[in-house]
């Protein structure tokens, strides 16, 4: 008998607190026109408020507490760590900013292992590592590297729950150890993608500042006041 393909399953990771909720409808209805249009896509929306979301597609709402800046964009891997089990019926799982906007198409090009996005500001050079060895992200001048954005990475459930683990472990080492890594939750992704190298590099084009000209963008990274919305 023929096998029967499978239509995949992606959850789509995106956690808003206060001033990030009014971010959230707008990424997903552009998440709905331009992402993913072949799969079986369910938005996991981990946040503070009691917000209605309009969707085509499956929405899990899960609740959290605010933390003020930074510890809910370093806390995001335990938030992960702590609702696996939902995210584990998954077949691949991708992390979107909550201020951002799909502007393009995003389709199988993204489907892979372990999915890391370059930097708008730093594609293809070593960026801003944690460079104290004080932490657990610290990467030392000898090793060769490329620096990627926290905003959107991804990978099949398998890895990205594994590497959720990797991160949240060496977090809490780090709050142990009283060091908050340079830039909190990228840094340590970036020290997990030297020594897990990704399957998928996506140019910044998944990536881009909103006000910036950049051919063929696809996901903007939205300008916001961060004194404003990081509170
Ligand atoms: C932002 C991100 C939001 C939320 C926030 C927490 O960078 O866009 O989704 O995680 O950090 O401070
Ligand atoms: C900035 C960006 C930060 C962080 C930093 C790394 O442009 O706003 O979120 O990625 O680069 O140097
Ligand atoms: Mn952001």
């Amino acid at each position: 008998m023929p096998t029967q393909n499978k239509t995949q399953k992606v959850g789509v990771l995106i956690i808003a607190t206060n001033r990030y909720n009014d971010f959230v409808q707008p990424l997903i209805t552009s998440a709905d026109e331009y992402l993913l249009n072949g799969k079986d896509v369910t938005y996991f929306l981990f946040t503070n408020e009691d917000i209605n979301i309009s969707t085509k597609r499956n929405l899990v709402l899960n609740r959290i507490n605010h933390a003020p800046w930074p510890w809910m964009t370093l806390g995001r891997y335990f938030i992960f760590q702590h609702f696996s089990d939902q995210l584990n019926d998954m077949d691949y799982l991708f992390y979107c900013d909550a201020d951002m906007l799909f502007v393009d198409n995003v389709d199988d090009e993204i489907i892979s292992d372990r999915v890391a996005t370059q930097h708008p500001g730093y594609a293809g050079k070593r960026g801003t590592p944690e460079k104290r060895p004080e932490s657990t992200a610290c990467v030392y001048p000898n090793e060769q590297m490329q620096y990627f954005a926290g905003g959107f990475n991804g990978g099949s459930t398998e890895e990205y729950l594994r590497m959720t683990g990797v991160i949240s472990t060496n977090i809490r080492k780090d709050i142990e150890n009283n060091i908050i890594a340079v830039w909190h939750d990228e840094s340590h992704m970036n020290r997990y993608f030297i020594d897990n190298t990704p399957t998928k590099i996506l140019d910044p084009s998944y990536c881009y500042p909103e006000n910036l000209e950049y051919p063929n963008r696809k996901l903007l990274a939205l300008d916001k006041n961060h004194n404003q919305i990081r509170i």
